[in-house]
């Protein structure tokens, strides 16, 4: 079956040739055309999916996929995509592979694209992706890292389309920790037009070169980032607001610490008193239910949470579809 249609608007054949071989590492390398492209693209893919319609355009193509850390949404969601798409996924924990044991990263790239046509990585730092994607011949695409999450961030922005039905000019605020996950969201958002305001605790702002990334991308869109350590002030009038857990994976020993710095920064029923009314609350999952959410904020009626995590399946599809130019 072929897909629906693409919107009149949709860039020209050249963005997807474009994408085509690449890798998916950190959305400062993707141009907003070709984050526009890939979120149409997710879309005619969910539309299709929901219509009980066929698309195997991967087929017998595999995808490898090699966790450091634990995992549901990303797992699960490539392995259903490939499978979706035709094709099929390799989970590979870090242990299992001679990784484990000290080969080295860019080894097991040169050894694992004699076999498979795309590899997903989980990682704790992000230079070992970069080393992995510099010695693959594949396209490699970055499935968290201990400085960016792109995937999320698409799912995210994906999640915000539907919900509004525009990104442009859109206030979204990011309050908690300045970790992977706001790090792609901030330069995304940039990219797309909105406006972002970003409240941290003094010394947990989002790196310094993702903040510059970022403001340089609104130059562009004609949006805006801010960071300020009030989340009163992030969040008044926003359109959307987003947390993260405040101790990341790896960050455990950090915890019970963080808990205090971080209080301020709940996002509770009174702090979306703050947004707009329609605004909605979005959370990438797994939350710390009572740390940086309380229950009623996320499961009340303006959280989407759950549209987030579905819309992880339907872009990293669109990614698939794209780097592996099917
Ligand atoms: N949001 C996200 O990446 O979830 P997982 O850790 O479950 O993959
Ligand atoms: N910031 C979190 C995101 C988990 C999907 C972490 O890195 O643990």
């Amino acid at each position: 079956m072929n897909l629906p249609a693409a919107h009149p608007s949709e860039p020209a054949k050249s963005i997807a040739e474009g994408l085509k071989g690449r890798d998916f590492l950190a959305l400062a390398d993707i141009t907003a055309a070709e984050l526009a492209y890939l979120l149409d693209l997710a879309v005619r893919l969910k539309v299709l999916q929901k219509e009980g319609g066929q698309y195997a355009p991967l087929a017998g193509k595999t995808l490898a996929m090699i966790f450091e850390k634990p995992s549901t949404r990303t797992r699960v969601s490539f392995e259903v995509g490939m499978t979706q798409l035709g094709g099929q996924a390799l989970f590979l924990s870090r242990n299992d592979l001679q990784l484990g044991r000290g080969e080295t990263i860019a080894d097991t790239a040169r050894v694992l694209s004699r076999y498979v046509d795309a590899i997903m990585i989980r990682a704790y730092s992000h230079q070992q992706v970069v080393e992995l994607a510099r010695a693959a011949t594949v396209p490699v695409i970055n499935g968290l890292t201990d400085f960016a999450h792109p995937c999320q961030a698409l799912a995210d922005l994906l999640t915000l389309r539907e919900a509004f039905g525009r990104l442009e000019g859109l206030k979204l605020a990011y309050v908690g920790d300045g970790n992977n996950v706001a790090h792609s969201l901030i330069v995304g958002a940039a990219k797309m037009g909105l406006h972002v305001a970003v409240a941290t605790p003094e010394g947990y702002a989002p790196h310094p070169t993702v903040m510059e990334t970022a403001r340089e991308c609104a130059q562009v869109s004609g949006g805006s980032v801010t960071w300020t350590t009030d989340p009163v002030e992030a969040v008044s009038g926003a359109h959307a607001v987003y947390t993260d857990v405040w101790a990341s994976m790896g960050q455990e020993e950090e915890a019970e610490a963080r808990k205090a710095v971080f209080a301020p920064y709940q996002v509770n029923a009174g702090l979306m008193a703050k947004a707009d009314p329609q605004a909605v609350f979005l959370h990438c999952l797994p939350a710390h239910r009572g740390e940086e959410v309380t229950d009623e904020v996320i499961d009340g009626p303006q959280s989407v949470v759950f549209d987030q995590a579905e819309n992880r399946l339907h872009v990293q599809k669109a990614i698939l579809v794209a780097l592996l130019g099917a």
